[in-house]
C-alpha cells in the first residue's frame, strides 16, 4: 500500500528539472558577496528559544505567533531559526570573531522558519540569502549593502524593484516616539486585537507590522518615526541618502517602513516588487547598532540584510528571465555486452577526470533502450561500443543535435575529447564535432597524432 503522506504545509520540494535555478542564485550572491568581502558562515538550524527572544525580541510577531519551538530530549526550548541574523550575531560573539579585523563580514544561504499563514510568496521554510556586518557605524556601510543588495539583483536582470528607505532611530529618539504612538493607539484600544493591547504598553512600534486587518487600517495614520529623529540619526540617514545618490541607486523615502523584528535602529530597507502578489518584499534589512551589546558582547555598531530565495525566484519567473541550466550530460556511451560495459566504465572515468559530463548504462538495457534514455537526458554525444569497436580501438562519436558522426580512437578518445573541448572554449565554439560555425575536418586534424 502506497503511504499517503505529503510534504507538510508551507514546505516545498525542489524538484531536479528546478534545482539549477536556486543553485544558480544562491551560487551569484555568494560570488558576488565575495567581491564585497563578505565570507561564508554557517550555524544551526536549531538554537536555543532565548536567542531569538532576546535579539528578534519577545513582543515581534515571529517570537509570539511564529516560531516552531519544541522541548527537546534534555529538556531544553529549542527553535528552528526564523532567520539568519540572531545565529550570526551568537556565533559572531561565541567564537571571538570581534578580535579579528573588524568590520567582520559574514553571509549565508540558510533556511528558515516561520509558523506564517501560507500563500505565493509566504512559506514555512523558506530560505534566505542574508549578509551581516559587524563592527561598522558608517552610513557609508549602510549604502554599501544596499548596493550588494542591488548588485545581485542587477546581475540576475531583475528590473522594476523598488528600494524603499527609512529611518527608525535610536533609543533616544525612539522614547519619544513611543510616547506618541502609545497616545495615537491609546484611542483605539477597543479596537486593537489582543496581541496589540499587549503591545501598546510593552512595545508600541510593533503595533505597526500587525497583519491583522483592524489594527493595520489603524496603524496607517499612526505618526511617523522619521518626524521625531534626534540630530544624529538625522544626519547619518542624510549620508545614507548622499551615498546611495551618489552610486547612482535609486530609492524612495517609506516613512511607513519599520521591520518586524526588534532589533533594528537608524537606517532599515526594503526592496518591494508589485509583480508577486501581496509578499512582495525581496529584501529587508538595516542597521542594528545595539544588538551584539544586548546579546552580552561589546558596543558593536552592525547591520545586514536578507532577500527571500522563494520570491526572488517568483519575481525571476514573473519576468521570463532565463537562468543557465546545469550542465547536462556532455557524453553518453552505449554499450552492448559485458567487454564493452567494462570498456565503457573506464572511458567516462577518464572523461570525468577531466571534468566532462559523461555517463554509461549502469541498467543492463538494450542499446535501444539505452539511446533513447541517452536522448532523454539530452546527451550531447554519444557512442556504441561493442565487441568490434574495443578490438579495433575505434567506434562513431555521434553528435545528438545534428546527427553528425566522426570516427575516433578509443584508448586516446577521453584525451582527444577534452583537448578539443579546451580548443573549442578558447576559441568560442562550442561543439565537438558538427557545430554550426565548426569545420570537423581541421578540428579532426587537431587531433594529437600517434608517434
Ligand atoms: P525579514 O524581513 O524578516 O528580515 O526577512 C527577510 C526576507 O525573507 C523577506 O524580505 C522575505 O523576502 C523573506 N521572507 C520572510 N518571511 C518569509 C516567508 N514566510 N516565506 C518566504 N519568504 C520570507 C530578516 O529575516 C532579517 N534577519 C534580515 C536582516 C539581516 N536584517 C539585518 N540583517
Amino acid at each position: 500500500m502506497q503511504l499517503n503522506i505529503k510534504a507538510i504545509k508551507g514546505t516545498q520540494d525542489v524538484l531536479p528539472s528546478e534545482s539549477y535555478k536556486n543553485q544558480f542564485v544562491e551560487k551569484t550572491a555568494l560570488e558576488i558577496a565575495e567581491t564585497f568581502g563578505f565570507k561564508e558562515i554557517r550555524t544551526p538550524v536549531f538554537e536555543q528559544t532565548e536567542l531569538f527572544q532576546r535579539s528578534v525580541g519577545d513582543t515581534t510577531d515571529v517570537v509570539q505567533k511564529e516560531m516552531y519551538t519544541f522541548t527537546d530530549k534534555g529538556d531544553r526550548s529549542i527553535t528552528l531559526r526564523p532567520e539568519g541574523t540572531a545565529g550570526a550575531v551568537r556565533a559572531f560573539l561565541e567564537h571571538g570573531l570581534f578580535n579579528d579585523a573588524l568590520p567582520q563580514k559574514v553571509c549565508y544561504v540558510t533556511s528558515c522558519y516561520r509558523y506564517e499563514k501560507p500563500q505565493a510568496g509566504r512559506l514555512r521554510e523558506f530560505h534566505q540569502f542574508g549578509v551581516e556586518c559587524f563592527g561598522t557605524a558608517s552610513p557609508a556601510a549602510d549604502a554599501e549593502i544596499i548596493s550588494l543588495a542591488n548588485e545581485i539583483f542587477g546581475f540576475l536582470g531583475i528590473q522594476n524593484l523598488e528600494l524603499q528607505i527609512n529611518s527608525i532611530g535610536c533609543p533616544k529618539c525612539r522614547a519619544e516616539y513611543h510616547k506618541a504612538l502609545k497616545a495615537y493607539f491609546e484611542s483605539y484600544k477597543g479596537e486593537l486585537c489582543e496581541t496589540c493591547l499587549d503591545r501598546l504598553d510593552r512595545n508600541p512600534m510593533r503595533i505597526l507590522d500587525c497583519k491583522s486587518p483592524v489594527c493595520s487600517k489603524i496603524a496607517e495614520e499612526a505618526p511617523v518615526v522619521l518626524d521625531f529623529l534626534c540630530d544624529e540619526c538625522k544626519e547619518h540617514f542624510e549620508m545614507v541618502k548622499k551615498y546611495l545618490e551618489n552610486m547612482k541607486i535609486d530609492y524612495k523615502i517609506n516613512p511607513q517602513i519599520v521591520r518586524g523584528l526588534d532589533y533594528y535602529t537608524k537606517t532599515v530597507f526594503e526592496f518591494v516588487s508589485t509583480e508577486i502578489g501581496a509578499q512582495g518584499t525581496v529584501c529587508g534589512g538595516g542597521r542594528y547598532d545595539g544588538l551584539v551589546e544586548e546579546m552580552g558582547g561589546a558596543h558593536t555598531p552592525s547591520l545586514g540584510f536578507a532577500m527571500g530565495l522563494e520570491r526572488l525566484l517568483l519575481l525571476i519567473e514573473a519576468q521570463g528571465i532565463q537562468l543557465p541550466e546545469g550542465r547536462g550530460c556532455e557524453v553518453y556511451i552505449a554499450s552492448i555486452g559485458e567487454k564493452a560495459s567494462l570498456a565503457a566504465s573506464e572511458i567516462v572515468t577518464d572523461l570525468r577526470s577531466g571534468g566532462i559530463s559523461a555517463q554509461f548504462d549502469v541498467v543492463g538495457r538494450s542499446v535501444k533502450a539505452q539511446m533513447k534514455y541517452a536522448g532523454k537526458i539530452g546527451a550531447q554525444y554519444s557512442m556504441v561500443l561493442g565487441d568490434s569497436e574495443i578490438d579495433n580501438n575505434k567506434a562513431m562519436l555521434k553528435n545528438m543535435e545534428t546527427g553528425d558522426m566522426a570516427e575516433v580512437e578509443l584508448d586516446t578518445f577521453a584525451e582527444d575529447f577534452m583537448n578539443i573541448m579546451v580548443q573549442n572554449a578558447a576559441k568560442g565554439l562550442g561543439d565537438y564535432i558538427g557545430g554550426e560555425n565548426f569545420d570537423l575536418g581541421a578540428l579532426l586534424g587537431t587531433l594529437p597524432q600517434e608517434e
